[in-house]
């Protein structure tokens, strides 16, 4: 962790407001869809100002505003806009950047969600979109063209766990006058802060790390002021926003996350570990391995490697199955981030949400096996995915 960064400090003193004299010390939860004014000048000013938080609670909300003002400290960045999930997150990004006629960058190993919505219904409403593989920076600068408006990353890839060189492509994108947006959800901004290497949008699915108890579906995009009041005039009329009490709970697991994903950072590299020398896993993608083949970069752009890894079993998807199955700790549940581990084979779970082509070119390995480590003690994991994989007859 860089010094001039303290994550401890800054969410242990984000002050609620309250009555002169004393003030709360967790911040109020402002259960209200509307918000009354006596005068017809403060009630104009109140609806016409953008990010307003005290009008409408569909414009904006003093308890999802605490949380935005909270997650634009984290990350390093000017203002904050939450939404009602990762997915909202990416439609409204999209959605003000890019218009009919024009171009869209992103990376092959994107979410599903995020790879559903350009292969879908992107083109159905004129916006072209180039796939490239983000191993190699040359390929953002070789696809982009007079109409490229947005590049869209994700570093460390969902499940792949491939990274972006965040510094490379920004600087391409960039000097082609491109937005970029870069996916930080599987990182956390504990573990990277990409507005560092000159990303314009960063943004989270807050389902997971940020609010970090499985019990919230929350987005948040984090830029400057100027490029998050333009997110919020398309997100206030396509209804994204997130409701109070969702974002209470968010800022409340947002204090802890710290703490979290220190633990999860050292939980998934001591279960990297374990499974790179497992005679019945053939590959493991951690970042934090110095086998993975983008170590030196993690090393470079990230200072935690995280507690997302995913491996590949001998003997294919049955196997992937019966892996996932034999577990008595992990939950086989969509996520991650969360206080307990989950565990899925994504090439299944993806089958629904992409077709047989997406599947393939999404580069998802049947034998994929992908975990998100929670707060057990590491040995008891390991030990859990010991016994699992020594079921599997040979
Ligand atoms: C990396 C990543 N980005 C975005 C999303 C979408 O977020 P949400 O489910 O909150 O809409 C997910 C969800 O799994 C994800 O893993």
């Amino acid at each position: 962790m860089t010094s001039d960064f303290d994550p401890y400090t800054l969410l242990a003193h984000l002050d609620g407001s309250g009555p002169v004299g004393s003030h709360p010390i967790s911040p109020p939860i402002y259960q209200t869809s509307t918000f009354g004014s006596g005068d017809a000048e403060t009630f104009l000013a109140m609806a016409t100002e953008p990010l307003h938080a005290g009008f409408y609670t569909r414009y904006g909300n003093p308890t999802t505003r605490a949380f935005e003002d909270a997650m634009a400290a984290i990350e390093g960045g000017e203002a904050a806009l939450a939404t009602a999930s990762g997915m909202s997150a990416i439609v409204a990004t999209l959605l003000t950047f890019v218009s009919h006629g024009e171009h869209v960058v992103a990376q092959r190993a994107l979410y599903g969600g995020a790879t559903g919505l350009l292969k879908n219904i992107a083109p159905r409403l004129g916006i072209e979109v180039s796939f490239v593989d983000q191993v190699d920076p040359q390929g953002f600068a070789d696809a982009i063209r007079p109409t490229t408006r947005l590049m869209m990353l994700e570093s460390p890839s969902n499940p792949m766990l491939r990274l972006t060189d965040l510094r490379a492509a920004t600087d391409i994108a960039r000097s082609a006058g491109v937005t970029t947006l870069v996916d930080n959800t599987i990182a956390s901004p504990i573990n990277q802060r990409p507005l560092k290497f000159g990303v314009d949008l960063v943004m989270h699915s807050a389902t997971k790390y940020i609010s970090g108890h499985s019990d919230v579906s929350a987005g948040v995009i984090v830029a400057s002021k100027a490029k998050i009041e333009s997110v919020w005039e398309k997100a206030y009329i396509l209804g994204a926003t997130l409701d109070p009490f969702a974002a209470w709970l968010a800022l409340r697991g947002l204090r802890t996350l710290p703490m979290r994903v220190e633990r999860q950072n050292q939980t998934a590299m001591r279960v990297a570990a374990f499974l790179a020398q497992h005679p019945k896993v053939e590959r493991v993608h951690y970042p934090g391995l110095p086998t993975h083949p983008q170590h030196d970069l993690a090393c470079r752009q990230m200072t935690g490697f995280g507690g997302v890894l995913s491996f590949e079993v001998a003997g294919g998807a049955p196997v992937a199955e019966s892996t996932v199955a034999g577990l008595r700790l992990a939950h086989r549940a969509a996520s991650f981030g969360s206080f307990s581990s989950l565990v899925v084979h994504p090439a299944a779970m993806w089958s629904g949400m992409m077709d047989a082509e997406q599947l393939r070119d999404a580069d998802l390995p049947p034998s994929l096996v992908r975990l998100g480590v929670g707060f057990e003690a590491p040995d008891a994991l390991i030990e859990d995915l010991d016994k699992a994989l020594a079921a599997i007859p040979r």
